[in-house]
């Protein structure tokens, strides 16, 4: 692709500043014009002043193997004299994070690669290719990095020299594969206000990703300088620390006259935005937020008697917008921002309940496909920017856990043929550096990682790092081994392979000591005492006053743990606890998306750390995933996937006047939702394809059609 184009850029490294190559052409009458364009780095093409296309980040995060290649129908642009004009930016590609930039210093930088096919009016063909036609020159953006934020000089002249062209044989470029990432919504100023430190800072009263635009009358080389921040300390002061190294600053010259300018290259994370320098009185028309995400579509709903709860519903819906940011982010703000792979696990089922992301994990599976090693270990961030980093249990898993979701839930088969043989490469892996056969143990793992039963000074619960591993080793396997059913090979290997490691996980671990290990225990189905181990989990969490002290890997199936061995009403308690630690208790603390801990802030107000402290975590969001799929019970079918039947079975709670679930299907609206009335409940299901429905334990086969028990 582009193959009659060079790669072009700056003559030298332009280091943090953004390089802006120029071409200017004349065209008479036309028919048609067809830009095809991609990077090294991010880009924004202009033609004739105006922005081409809408994809904010573009060419997108991709495995560093490969760059996206974006289309642009600009018939309607081309005048008699035109200029094109691409700014390009560091992105995720050269980004301060992406290991390999530091490591190696490599012998390329932003680059752009383009073509510009003309259609005249008789029909004739001409193009335009990237190459050394092209002018260079450093442009306006002085500073930019997805971390640390963007400085804009409005009033810097421009040098154009020419542009340098250079072989980079490193990427494939290929079609764009995932959904663009477009300006969402504008968040007006919520309110302005003075804190106890003076400073002026502006609250929109949603923590969101994306940018700000500002609008003021200035005179020229009067600056503007903001910092972006999600919370306030429990002084009330403008609070920036657990953005550890993330600068996440916007700095502005202004020129004469009338400003209205947004960041061009690169996002913040924030919910507040501190004025450090402003020409004039800071109004709320002058700063607005400007909300940024993947362009995917919003198809699951849930809605409850209890505000709280809904308060809850929505955060897990901001926590996917701030984070789907075409790589699916452990959080938008601080020095991460990666594709950390086991949050996107723990969190893909929610995801493709509340939005339509079969597009979205398609392009980040190809990615991990991509970046797999070649031993079959999968890297615990993807795309892979970071330096060594291999197979870890629970963060891996995602190679086979995800692909089977956006299986189960758009009937996706493709997704699974393209990546069962990274699936088998995986497992084989986890054979060979396991320490003892048919378990996966004494290897380095996160754990549950963030469990409240961490010793003092450490990130990791206390479970057992081999019982989490060898419960992720099964499951996976299993998968493996239904992947290949459905895709119709013979193999029985990890049927075998599956049934090896349950026998002896079950022969190993006999003893459950804390509520994560039970969960795994309960959930992956590897006790033969179920009865005992749910009483256990149950205690834990009754003697902790109804309390939850998982992390990152018991939290996710501790509801459905409970809820599958005659623990629901427990589950709820534990839904709609609000005492720390809960998910409700965030929301009693003013969170507007999902905390990274329980006690990002404790009840003193105070911060529980600064290093991992993001307010901004998808991950404990998957809570929702047993609201849609047992307390209003909305499941898929395993034969029937992607909604093509369905599978109905609410579970109502006397704590709770209404609870509904509503999701959008690639088959119609699947809507499930209880009312308490008096004594009993009121159901009202509606089904566009047939349902196995059972309502307090009596079952219905159902046509499509609204029902009413
Ligand atoms: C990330 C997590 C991630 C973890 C690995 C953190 O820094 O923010 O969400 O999964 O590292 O344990």
């Amino acid at each position: 692709m582009l193959n009659n184009s060079k790669w072009i850029s700056y003559p030298t490294d332009p280091v943090f500043h953004s390089p802006v190559l120029k071409r200017t052409f004349s065209a008479g009458e036309i028919k048609r014009a067809t830009l095809e364009i991609t990077s090294l780095g991010c880009y924004v093409a202009t033609l004739n002043g105006q922005r081409v296309g809408d994809f904010i980040l573009a060419p997108g995060g991709t495995s560093v193997k490969r760059v996206q290649m974006q289309t642009y129908d600009v018939t309607s642009m081309i005048k008699e004299d035109n200029v094109l004009q691409v700014t390009l930016g560091k992105g995720w590609f050269r980004g301060r994070l992406n290991t390999r930039n530091s490591e190696e210093k490599p012998d390329w930088y932003e680059a752009l690669k383009c073509q510009l096919h003309i259609v005249d009016k008789d029909g004739n063909d001409s193009y335009i290719y990237s190459d050394e036609d092209w002018q260079a020159s450093l442009g306006p953006v002085t500073f930019t990095d997805i971390y640390d934020g963007e400085h804009y000089d409005a009033t810097y002249e421009m040098e154009f020299v020419p542009a340098k062209s250079f072989d980079y044989t490193g990427v494939d470029i290929v079609k764009q594969q995932g959904e663009i990432v477009k300006e969402q919504e504008i968040i007006k100023a919520h309110r302005i206000f003075k804190t106890p430190k003076g400073e002026t800072v502006i609250d929109f009263n949603q923590n969101l990703t994306g940018y700000c635009q500002i609008e003021l009358d200035a005179k020229a080389k009067e600056r503007v300088s903001l910092s972006f921040a999600e919370v306030l300390d429990k002084d009330g002061n403008f609070y920036t620390e657990n953005y550890r190294s993330a600068k996440s600053e916007f700095e502005y010259i202004c020129k004469e006259g009338k400003n209205v300018h947004k960041p061009l290259l690169t996002f913040y994370g924030f919910r507040y935005i501190r004025v450090n320098e402003f020409p004039c009185e800071v109004t709320p028309d002058s700063i607005s937020a400007i909300v940024v995400h993947s362009d995917i579509k919003r198809t699951g709903y849930l809605s409850s008697s209890n505000p709280l709860l809904n308060k809850l519903f929505s955060n897990i819906i901001w926590g996917q917008k701030g984070n789907f940011l075409d790589i699916p982010t452990d959080c938008p703000q601080r020095d991460e921002r990666m594709g950390w792979v086991g949050d996107a696990q723990v969190f893909v089922r929610t995801a493709s309940y509340n939005y339509d992301v079969n597009r979205f994990f398609e392009k980040w599976l190809e990615d991990m496909r991509l970046d797999q090693y070649p031993n079959g270990s999968v890297p615990f961030i993807i795309p892979h920017y970071w330096g060594e980093c291999g197979s870890t249990a629970v963060w891996s898993d995602a190679i086979t856990i995800c692909p089977w979701q956006i299986y189960l839930t758009y009937a996706n088969k493709s997704v699974l043929r393209k990546m069962y043989p990274c699936m088998k490469k995986y497992i084989d892996h986890i054979g060979t550096i396991t320490k003892s056969k048919y378990l996966w143990t004494e290897c380095w793992q996160f754990g549950d990682w963030l469990g409240l039963d961490a010793p003092a000074g450490s990130y990791k619960g206390s479970s057992n790092d081999d019982i989490i591993a060898s419960a992720f080793y099964y499951y996976s396997t299993t998968l493996v081994d239904k992947i290949g059913k459905v895709l119709g090979y013979k193999c029985k290997k990890h049927e075998t392979l599956s049934k090896r490691i349950k026998e002896k996980f079950k022969k190993t671990f006999k003893e459950f000591k804390t509520q994560t290990e039970c969960v795994v225990a309960l959930y992956f189905d590897l006790t033969d005492n179920k009865e005992a181990v749910a009483k256990k989990l149950a205690n834990m969490i009754i003697e902790n006053g109804k309390r939850l002290k998982t992390g990152f890997v018991g939290t996710p199936y501790l509801l459905h743990a409970l809820s599958e061995n005659g623990y629901c009403e427990l589950a709820y308690d534990l839904l709609l606890q609000e005492d720390y630690p809960s998910w409700l208790f965030s929301v009693k603390q003013g969170a507007t998306t999902i905390w990274e801990h329980w006690d990002g802030v404790n009840d003193k107000g105070e911060f529980w750390s600064k290093d991992m402290n993001s307010f901004n975590h998808y991950a404990y969001g998957s809570v929702a995933d047993w609201v849609y799929g047992v307390a209003c019970g909305i499941k898929t079918v395993e034969d029937k996937p992607g909604f093509e039947e369905v599978f109905i079975a609410p579970h109502p709670t006397k704590k709770l006047n209404h609870l509904s679930a509503k999701i959008e299907t690639r088959h119609g609206t699947v809507e499930s939702a209880w009312y308490k009335e008096g004594n009993s409940f009121r159901y009202e299901i509606t089904t566009p394809v047939k349902a196995t429905v059972v309502i307090e334990g009596k079952t219905y086969n159902l046509e499509k059609g609204r029902y009413v028990f």
